[in-house]
């Protein structure tokens, strides 16, 4: 019998190499490598499972049928792109304690209601499961628990319960004795999520793979992972807030676009259906500093307060952070404004934020952050009732924005009554709900004027 062969494994990104390296070529990692034996694959073997399948005309293929299934969660719906698919494999990472297992256990309830659910705990026991299920009043009559993190035993009880949905929790606890290396390394993590992707194909059962993130952002070593799901969800928030934002980096069965809101209770994740008005309800009344504006989530437009503290900086160069928004897109707003102008945002420190933990991710908030950071260094209040979109130009242009109506139409519903907006898209097509007064403006300048002193309390 031939014997395994050894090969050296970067347990950063998966890179191979014959011999050991102190310094992985591929992501530049040190001292990363770990040694792997690998079974070798007889020629004969390889011809055989070559000659089996075969290459088939697209033309002659049948479409398939996707079951797909609510979760319970309209929020986690959307993300998925309208439901969960069967067969369809979904990596759902994010920081340890962010709600992962809570969110996976709560839409067993709508999914096991009518569905076989096996529910496979790594990290957990079962009594410990059954108090949060308690706690969640989880009541499903057909919700499995396992207890487990040997790949082979999960497969084999996959194979005689033959659940229609599947959930790891987590893939960095699955191992096999098939392979030599340490569970939660690179090879046991990227060959259990093999298996249950080749089972999920094989079975057309759904399955969600609970991914943790380490401290870069990235999923665990096992970035190799993303590659071989059909979506990948990211749970993400702030350990000082309640809320919690799911947004999809990748899917093959719907938009990346679509972003899902909850909020941590005592009674698990509550959705939030509305965003805009969960944010807008903590607003401050009379303070310089604060804009409201408007970025589209997939369909869906999300309305967000950007608050801009400006003060005099007691360094030689001021000091700028933001939150919610692209550092150095922030930076170059600050420039535009400096300038076009004249604002000295080089004597102040800057602190940009935007509430609620939504990312604005999307030129159109230009505007509003360019009128909050105004706002700010001139302590000149911006009304309550009034809205900003528009994308800025290095001139200090307000360039036209996308999907126009919807955003007006969500402003308008949450109670703004006047709306600013780039001339170009204050076109005669644009609809202009009832009491809204919409004001087109071409350049940074024409905003200085719906600015007004900060009344003295
Ligand atoms: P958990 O789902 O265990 O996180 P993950 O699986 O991503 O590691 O969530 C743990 C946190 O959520 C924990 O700090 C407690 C909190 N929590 C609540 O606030 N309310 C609840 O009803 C539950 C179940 C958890
Ligand atoms: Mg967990």
């Amino acid at each position: 019998m031939k014997e395994d062969k050894k090969i050296f494994v970067c347990r950063e990104c998966g890179y191979t190499n014959p011999k050991w390296l102190g310094k992985c070529p591929d992501c530049g990692s040190w001292d990363s490598f770990d040694e792997e034996r690998v079974a070798p694959v007889s020629k004969a073997k390889r011809g055989a499972v070559i000659s089996e399948n075969r290459a088939e005309k697209i033309s002659e293929l049948e479409l398939p049928t996707y079951m797909r299934a609510g979760t319970g969660m309209k929020e986690l719906d959307r993300v998925l792109g309208g439901g969960l698919v069967g067969g369809s494999v979904v990596l759902l990472s994010g920081e340890p304690g962010i709600g992962k297992s809570t969110l996976l256990l709560q839409i067993c309830n709508e999914l096991a209601s009518s569905r076989r659910v096996l529910y496979v705990s790594g990290e957990e026991s079962k009594g410990q499961l059954k108090l949060r299920a308690e706690r969640l009043k989880i009541d499903a009559p057909t919700l499995y628990l396992l207890t487990e993190t040997d790949t082979d035993a999960v497969l084999a009880e996959c194979e005689r319960l033959r659940p229609d949905v599947i959930i790891i929790d987590s893939v960095q606890t699955l191992s096999s004795e098939r392979f030599t290396s340490v569970p939660g390394s690179i090879t046991q993590v990227r060959e259990g999520a093999m298996a249950l992707i080749g089972y999920a194909k094989t079975t057309g059962a759904a399955v969600f793979l609970v991914g943790h993130v380490n401290k870069e952002g990235g999923i665990s070593g096992p970035k190799i992972l993303e590659h071989m799901v059909d979506a990948v969800l990211y749970f993400e928030g702030e350990r000082t807030n309640s809320y919690r934002i799911i947004r999809a980096i990748k899917n093959r069965f719907g938009s990346t676009n679509e972003i899902g809101v909850f909020e941590m209770g005592d009674e698990g994740l509550v959705e939030i259906p509305n965003p805009s008005e969960v944010v807008m309800a903590e607003r401050p009344k009379n303070t310089s500093g604060s804009c409201a504006g408007c970025v589209m989530q997939g369909t869906r437009p999300i309305i967000s307060e950007i608050q801009a503290l400006v003060s005099h900086t007691v360094y030689p160069t001021g000091k700028r952070t933001s939150d919610g928004f692209d550092y150095n897109r922030m930076c170059l707003l600050i420039a535009v404004l400096e300038k076009r102008m004249g604002l000295k945002f080089y004597e102040n420190d800057v602190y940009l934020n935007v509430a609620g933990g939504i990312r604005l991710n999307e030129p159109s908030a230009d505007l509003s952050i360019a009128m909050a950071l105004i706002s700010g260094i001139t302590d000149r209040v911006i009304p309550d009732t009034l809205i900003a979109f528009g994308e800025i130009g290095l001139a200090g242009e307000v360039r036209a924005v996308s999907h126009i109506d919807y955003r007006v139409k969500e402003a308008a519903r949450l109670g703004f009554t006047k709306i600013i907006l780039p001339k170009k898209n204050a076109t005669r097509e644009l609809k202009v709900p009832k009491g809204v007064e919409v004001v087109p403006v071409g350049n940074i300048f024409e905003v200085l004027v719906h600015m007004a002193p900060r009344a003295e309390a």
